[in-house]
């Protein structure tokens, strides 16, 4: 069938685009490079994403400017002049609001990323002076410099964010920590304990993961200096560098010095970037899990624990719900941070030595692991800090689940019945339970307890006592070892936390 319109030779005019300026340090290259053909610009830029650490990137280039002053690489006046330049466009980028500065018109995407974007600001405000300040500097050991401070940074603000969680946990445990629950191993009713001694264990596995960024800074070493690949024949003095990185509390105590040993390993290596995820992946493990935990004990079935209704959604078509979507977030995004690291690690496996420009994805993952947890931790925060342990719904079903066999065991144990034995004695007396439609061991009398020793040729050892060693409240007293989820081992780790928390 004929058409009835021809279709237009020409396509209609787009709205033309002006072609971005030609970046200022590609002066080997004839024609304006990536810069001319927007696709490749947009391509090849971080600025989206990396602008994020430009407070760590000017300080980072005023540390460099003043070793440069210190060897006579650059003047007194010039130096003096680049920070006050550099100081400058920090508080223009400060005061373009949010978003790192989004606002600011210093962020000339064709420019690729922050470092480039800050220096050529820095060069139109401050003329010559500015143009001295890449001395001896290379993009690659400047934004190995910079991500190292943003994650030293980090560490710290994850470590303040982790002290609410801390102190919820706490005052939780002190107010419902003695109620008597189950404790369960393979989701199935195991022995009791109190509540307390469960949200110690918590506690504990956080203050872990606290740790293991602790034991980060340890490990950071401090690249600037390595220059691209191989150094310089300038004189660079990178202890001096690393000196006012530590004055400008930009770096830890630096006496060791933690300078990266090769330039070439400097400029190549990510080890901190995953380090970093690493602590974050484990971080949000110990969140899901705990998640996890709190999304069973909140269900009807359960019902073990109220959460705030802040911190429940409910349903568009089912009224009655109340959902608890905070913690299933915090449960579904470990798997977004799990996936942060494993990026950074593929993206790592195949890269030859040296700076290649796939580590400048890096950042993403960083960014991105780090606002996850940083918000997942503030959540969890909140959401103990406003849940309930419901004594009276948990103390319904303790009597289920024969919670107090191993105490029985560990009775006969006390009257010199053979552990194995004991076992295999509770064994039988659960199953007669179990029979006789008794759900309780403290049903059984005084005779069944020394017919079940007889029946395996153990002589009759029970006495009254037993019954002291029946019953969750009664066992939950009982437990001894150091470390236990009952009322002495709870009573021996709020004290413990208590201290820390002062
Ligand atoms: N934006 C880059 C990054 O994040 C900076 C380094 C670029 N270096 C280079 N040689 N092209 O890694």
């Amino acid at each position: 069938m004929a058409r009835k319109n021809k279709p237009a030779k020409t396509a209609p005019a787009k709205p033309r685009t002006p072609a971005p300026a030609a970046k200022p340090w590609e002066h080997a290259k004839s024609g304006e490079g990536s810069a001319s053909d927007p696709l490749a610009a947009r391509f090849v830029e971080s600025l989206s994403y990396d602008r994020r650490l430009y407070k760590h990137d000017i300080a980072g280039s005023i540390v460099h400017a003043r070793m440069l002053n210190v060897v006579g690489l650059i003047k007194p006046k010039e130096l003096k002049e680049i920070e006050r330049g550099l100081s400058e466009i920090g508080k223009e980028i400060e005061a373009a609001g949010a978003d790192y500065g989004a606002a600011w018109p210093g962020w000339k995407v064709e420019l690729e990323d922050v470092h480039m974007c800050i220096e050529a600001a820095l060069i139109e405000k401050i003329g010559d002076a500015g143009r001295k300040l890449h001395t001896g500097r290379s993009r690659n050991d400047q934004v190995a410099a910079d991500l190292m401070f943003w994650i030293r940074d980090s560490i710290w603000g994850l470590g303040k964010k982790f002290s609410p969680l801390f102190r919820a946990l706490f005052t939780l445990a002190e107010r419902d920590g003695g109620i008597v629950m189950p404790a369960y191993t393979h989701l199935q009713r195991a022995q009791p304990i109190v509540v307390g001694g469960e949200l110690i264990a918590w506690a504990q596995a956080f203050s872990r993961s606290l740790d293991r960024f602790d034991a980060l800074y340890e490990l950071l070493e401090f690249p600037l200096g390595s220059g691209a690949i191989a150094g310089s024949s300038l004189g660079i003095d990178r202890k001096e560098t690393a000196w006012f990185a530590e004055r400008a509390n930009l770096l830890d105590d630096f006496d060791k010095p933690d300078l990266t040993r090769s330039s070439i390993d400097g400029t190549a290596s990510r080890d901190m970037a995953c380090d970093f995820l690493y602590a974050l992946a484990m971080t949000a493990m110990t969140l899901s899990r705990w998640a996890e935990q709190w999304i069973i004990y909140a269900s009807t079935e359960f019902s073990f624990i109220t959460l705030d209704n802040r911190y429940t959604t409910g349903s568009s078509m089912m009224p009655q719900k109340r959902n608890p979507d905070m913690l299933e977030l915090i449960r579904g995004r470990c798997g977004n941070v799990y996936g942060h690291l494993v990026a950074l690690l593929t993206i790592l496996k195949g890269l030859p030595i040296g700076y290649n420009r796939d580590l400048q994805e890096d950042k993403r993952h960083v960014f991105a692991a780090y606002d996850i947890v940083s918000d997942s931790i503030e959540m969890a925060a909140r959401i103990v800090a406003t849940t309930k342990f419901n004594e009276a719904k948990i103390a319904q079903g303790l009597d289920r689940g024969f919670l107090d066999a191993t105490s029985l065991a560990e009775y006969l144990v006390t009257k010199g019945v053979p552990f194995r034995t004991a076992h295999q004695v509770v064994g039988a007396l659960v199953r007669s339970c179990e029979s006789r439609g008794y759900h309780k061991l403290g049903q059984l009398t005084l005779d069944d307890f020394n017919a079940a020793c007889a029946a395996a040729s153990q002589p009759k050892v029970c006495a009254n006592d037993v019954y002291d060693w029946l019953g969750p409240e009664n066992v939950v007293k009982r437990y001894r070892t150091y470390g236990n989820a009952g009322v002495s081992g709870f009573a021996e780790q709020l004290k413990a936390w208590k201290e820390r928390l002062k």
